[in-house]
């Protein structure tokens, strides 16, 4: 059910590599909500994926683009600006990846050559974006930039290993550079902290479904869907949010204010 809540917006999608993932479904919503967009991703993951049916569906352009290179970024805001017809309204920002955890190194085991990737990669990226649409003056004033996190930056799950550093450092840039484009150009940032879901990032960290499963059962209404985090991304990139700014937004189906509920009782009553 469409209302067209983004007519006549235009913006970047970074993150979509197959059909779980969450900047997949963001961008079937917001192309049914009238936005227009250019899709990008890594080089090697547009090889692997399968973005172009996406593209194809969703009339976008495919930019490559690694977010952790300050020329490809240049390169990606000028040339949306041009294919798009003007200034940018939203930028969403869905990437993560650890070396780490992808190998399996053991938290006390740490490569920190890897380590300093997954800050790069997965909270880094955020801060560049963010400069490069800045300085390349590609937002228009109410734009709305957004990034996917996750409640490992607050709480420690262990199998989430670095990336809980990352997310940290990615929600920390949201308030710090989210003070600064409201006042330089009237832009708001904010993070979207949400539930576990079956994606390819997902399912790479260690023991997923029982971790699934758990924040289901620890969740009152149930872990978010991709769909409706997809759709919260809408709403956020709408005009009825246009002064929610530095803020990490919960989409968790209550689990982040849950101490204990009755399904987790009754699994450890058994
Ligand atoms: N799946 C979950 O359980 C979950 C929960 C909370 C938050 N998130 C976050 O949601 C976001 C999207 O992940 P997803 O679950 O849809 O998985 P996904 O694997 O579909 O998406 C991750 C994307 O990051 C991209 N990427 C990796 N390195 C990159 C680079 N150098 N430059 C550009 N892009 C790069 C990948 O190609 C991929 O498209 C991530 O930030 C993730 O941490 C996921």
């Amino acid at each position: 059910m469409a209302h067209q809540l983004l007519e006549g917006k235009k913006g970047i999608i970074f993150g979509a590599l197959d059909e779980n993932s969450i900047a997949w479904k963001t961008a079937e919503k917001i192309y049914e909500e009238g936005g227009r967009f250019v899709l990008t991703n890594a080089p090697i993951a547009l090889r692997m994926g399968t973005i172009n049916d996406l593209a194809k569906k969703c009339e976008a352009e495919i930019i490559p683009a690694d977010a952790t290179n300050l020329e490809d970024l240049a390169l990606l805001f000028e040339q949306s600006k041009e294919t798009l017809g003007g200034k940018l309204d939203f930028v969403l920002h869905s990437i993560g990846m650890s070396p780490n955890v992808r190998k399996g190194k053991d938290y006390g085991d740490l490569n920190y050559d890897w380590f300093l990737k997954t800050l790069d990669v997965s909270g880094i990226s955020f801060h560049k974006v963010l400069q490069i649409a800045e300085k390349t003056e590609s937002m228009n004033e109410w734009g709305s930039i957004l990034a996917l996190t996750y409640i490992a930056a607050q709480r420690t799950f262990p199998d989430y290993g670095d990336m809980a550093q990352a997310k940290a450092v990615l929600e920390s840039i949201a308030r710090s550079y989210g003070y600064r484009f409201a006042k330089n150009g009237k832009v708001r940032v904010n993070t979207i902290s949400q539930s576990p879901t079956m994606t390819t990032a997902g399912t790479g960290v260690p023991g997923f479904d029982v971790f699934f499963d758990y924040a289901d059962k620890m969740s009152p209404l149930g872990n978010a869907p991709a769909e409706d985090c997809a759709n919260y991304i809408v709403m956020m990139f709408s005009d009825y949010t246009r002064r929610v700014t530095m803020q990490n937004l919960m989409h968790d189906g209550g689990f982040s204010s849950s101490g204990i509920t009755e399904e987790i009782i009754a699994e450890l009553s058994k």
